[in-house]
């Protein structure tokens, strides 16, 4: 099956940009999954093809028409009818690694980025449209934001990753982030790689690398470690 990418955007010349090359440029090229890109201008009413205007009740910047959206949204529907329509925007839920999950194993993502202040905000509730945020941070634009959606789901797809191991044990999928790596040369700078990763004993590596993915995500992220544990008392505790 092809997952199904479409991006609504006012720059189309954006795409695929980045996943042009590498694991998801050749996983495209295997058919794997396809891209099509709808320019919002497209389907702008007036002879000027005007996209956005002046927010209601005043303020800096322009905001999206809903009406130009609804249009936009509807053709990409007709496109890819069952793919969940997902808004770039920082007012969004924080897209997280178990939503990116769900997206991949279904047909395809609807991208909509918008520039500018944002959209009108009766497009969320006239059309079924999801709002995402990829962090606190605010972009000049939903297009970066969107590459990111589409390659952190590219790279779940079947037959893309390399060694499907590298999926399962990485940050976010247990809760953790995921511990540190090490390769050759064994000693740089006149430091060396923990002793225990050269023993060849496995089962030691294993528990050091528990160990380690736990102090890191309880030093560097303290959020993703408190639901971690709320998380493992739960279960321990037999409730559901
Ligand atoms: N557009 C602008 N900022 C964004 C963000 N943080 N996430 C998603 N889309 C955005």
């Amino acid at each position: 099956m092809t997952f199904a990418a479409t991006v609504l955007t006012l720059y189309p010349e954006m795409f695929p940009g980045p996943l042009g090359v590498s694991l998801a440029g050749r996983a495209r090229e295997e058919g794997k999954w396809s891209l099509a890109t709808v320019q919002i201008r497209d389907f702008a009413i007036d002879k000027h093809r005007t996209v956005d205007d002046t927010p209601a009740g005043g303020g800096a910047g322009m905001v999206l028409r809903a009406d130009v959206l609804a249009a936009a949204i509807d053709h990409a529907r007709s496109l890819s009818p069952n793919a969940p329509v997902i808004a770039m925007t920082p007012r969004g839920k924080p897209l997280t690694q178990a939503r990116v999950r769900e997206l991949a194993a279904g047909p395809g993502v609807t991208a909509l980025c918008g520039r500018f202040e944002g959209f009108d905000e009766r497009i969320f509730a006239g059309r079924q449209v999801e709002e995402v945020s990829i962090g606190d941070i605010v972009l000049s634009g939903g297009e970066p934001a969107a590459l990111m959606l589409l390659d952190a789901c590219i790279r779940l797809l079947p037959g893309v990753m390399g060694a499907p191991s590298s999926g399962s044990e990485e940050s976010f999928e247990n809760g953790l982030l995921e511990y540190p790596h090490y390769t050759r040369p064994a000693a740089w700078e006149g430091r060396t790689i923990p002793e225990v990763l050269r023993s060849g004993d496995h089962a030691k590596i294993a528990a050091w690398r528990k160990q380690q993915a736990e102090i890191d995500t309880r030093l560097r992220r303290p959020d993703l470690w408190e639901r971690h544990e709320g998380a493992r008392v739960l279960s321990a505790s037999g409730a559901r």
